[in-house]
């Protein structure tokens, strides 16, 4: 089965309301056809970039929600309050929120599941550090990161959930994975997935960390790789322009 390749941006903590509505203004004219496109505003700024997107092919993700579904959680947004906003999905479980603000398996799993039964489609993130790598524990923490990350789903919203693997070591360091370092934890993952819960062929693998218009083509042409989580090169509406571009060949 041929999976449609589909390529986000992650702006993390950059751009203003204003600042995202020109950016998919200029982008949205440079979607090529054959991919998926989405950006991840912060929440300030989603308002304006679905109010843009409107009528356009790009999609508008959040970069996190609560798994709760309302309460006394200071600070917090939950997914109901993303639809409200307008917003078709949600990025969960990034190595910043893990590494930074103490995220758990357990609570991506929630998140995870609180999304789908909302009704938001979902990007999980999942990767390993360099020093898990470096004691040849990869394999390990991708296995728990995804059999955590989707328990409880069932096999429809497996299918739905698109997995962007993130090696820790490669996000905005400039030292991207090589395809060949890519594309086998993907396989590793997409044989995850088939093992528990028999969608792998459906299932979207996102591969990122230091993508970027010059290294974007070699990732994509790797069978299990089928597209791109971009940070900073999502910033720029050319240059992820360019990126989703190698992603539909
Ligand atoms: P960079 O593309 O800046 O390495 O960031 C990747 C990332 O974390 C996307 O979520």
């Amino acid at each position: 089965m041929s999976r449609r390749p589909f390529v986000a941006g992650n702006w993390k903590m950059h751009k203003t309301a204003p600042e995202a509505a020109a950016f998919v203004r200029a982008f949205a004219g440079k979607v090529p056809e054959g991919v998926d496109v989405a950006v991840c505003p912060p929440f300030t700024a989603l308002a304006a970039a679905v109010e843009a997107a409107r009528r356009t092919e790009v999609a508008v993700y959040a970069q996190n929600m609560h798994q709760a579904e309302k309460g006394a959680f200071t600070g917090e947004v939950s997914a109901g309050m993303l639809l409200d906003a307008g917003v078709d999905g949600v990025l969960i479980g990034h190595s910043e929120r893990r590494q930074f603000f103490g995220e758990t398996d357990e609570g991506v799993n929630e998140k995870a599941l609180r999304a789908h039964a909302a009704g938001l489609r979902v990007i999980l993130a999942v990767g390993e550090t360099a020093e898990e790598r470096e004691a040849a524990l990869t394999e390990i923490v991708l296995e728990r990161q995804v059999r955590a990350g989707l328990d409880g789903l069932s096999a429809k919203q497996v299918a739905a959930t698109t997995i962007a693997y993130e090696p820790v070591w490669a996000i905005g360091t400039g030292l991207t994975a090589t395809p060949e370092i890519a594309q086998a934890a993907h396989a590793f993952i997409r044989g995850l997935v088939e093992g528990a819960h028999g969608v792998a062929e459906r299932v979207r693998i996102q591969y990122g960390g230091s993508v970027k218009p010059d290294n974007a083509a070699e990732l994509f042409a790797r069978p299990d790789i089928d597209g791109g989580l971009i940070g900073g090169a999502s910033l720029d509406p050319a240059d992820l322009a360019a990126i989703a571009s190698a992603a539909a060949g």
